[in-house]
């Protein structure tokens, strides 16, 4: 099966999509994206992904490329013609062709790019079995909370990790508290069975699907707590894991040496995953 990519307007052979050599997102990073699991035919969450998105931009003073009907058109199509049932949808967005210059160039069209991959996200072994993380020195700028293609630092981590065994790499502030994994938020379980999360601040990204577990912990009657949390407090956790639109809720099963809890995953870090599961795939006998 043919595989589409939509690039400024067109659809094309993924493998021939180009995007000219000056756009500001080659030349300065200088552009926002999402991405968007698709589970059982659809996509997980669409509409808050599609606000963020939305808020980046504003944040970055990028103008829309599309309306946001047209642009679920163009997902929608984009799944249909590449027949994604499960994977994700990826589109970046950024502030458009300029000659080279620092300062935001006036007047210009923004760039939209989005391509789709196949991903069997549900047999993936780290979901049973738990990851490793390292904790590494956050050295990212402070408005972590826009989501720009602006990636170095978390590539850096990401590979660090890689190199260590690792899944994810837990970034520290300069007060020694967890600030967000590489690509995902970072959660633990305490001694006392309550769920802690880092506030939705400057300091990181607002997951959407750390909203959407928030929520259900919520609606499951869950003790949880929107919180800094240091290493040291996670070292000594019952449980942790990870959350993301591509990790859904991957159990921790280690922190640089230190094993969490019995070294396998914990037990309500299953239960959120397993009810994040069935949100995605539509089958929650609650109303969410
Ligand atoms: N990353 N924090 C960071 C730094 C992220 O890059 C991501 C997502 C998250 C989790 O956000 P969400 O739940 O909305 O996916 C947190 C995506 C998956 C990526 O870059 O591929």
């Amino acid at each position: 099966m043919a595989r589409y990519a939509y690039v400024n307007g067109r659809y094309v052979p993924h493998d021939e999509g180009t995007v000219h050599i000056e756009d500001r997102g080659y030349q300065f990073a200088d552009g926002v994206y999402e991405v968007i699991p698709i589970i059982d035919d659809r996509m997980v969450d669409a509409a808050p992904h599609l606000d963020r998105l939305d808020r980046s931009l504003s944040e970055m003073n990028i103008a829309a490329p599309l309306s946001r009907k047209v642009l679920e058109l163009v997902m929608r199509e984009l799944i249909e013609r590449n027949g994604v049932s499960e994977g994700l949808i990826y589109m970046q967005v950024t502030r458009g062709v300029a000659p080279r210059d620092h300062k935001f160039p006036k007047g210009v069209r923004p760039s939209i790019v989005m391509t789709t991959k196949k991903v069997d996200f549900l047999s993936q072994k780290k979901l049973s079995d738990g990851v490793k993380v390292i904790t590494i020195p956050d050295i990212r700028w402070e408005r972590c909370d826009i989501k720009t293609i602006s990636l170095l630092p978390n590539c850096m981590a990401k590979t660090q990790a890689f190199e260590a065994g690792a899944y994810e790499a837990w970034q520290v502030d300069g007060d020694g508290n967890v600030t967000e994994g590489a690509s995902s938020n970072a959660w633990i379980v305490t001694a006392d069975g309550k769920l802690l999360t880092r506030p939705a601040t400057h300091d990181i990204l607002r997951g959407v699907t750390r909203q959407s577990l928030l929520r259900i912990a919520a609606e499951e009657g869950l003790s949880f707590e929107e919180r800094p949390f240091s290493v040291e407090e996670a070292k000594t956790a019952r449980e942790a894991f990870v959350s993301s639109a591509t990790s859904f809720v991957t159990p921790v099963v280690q922190i640089d040496d230190t094993v969490i809890g019995n070294g396998g995953p914990g037990i309500l870090s299953g239960r959120l995953q397993g009810w994040y599961l069935d949100y995605c795939a539509g089958l929650n006998t609650k109303e969410r």
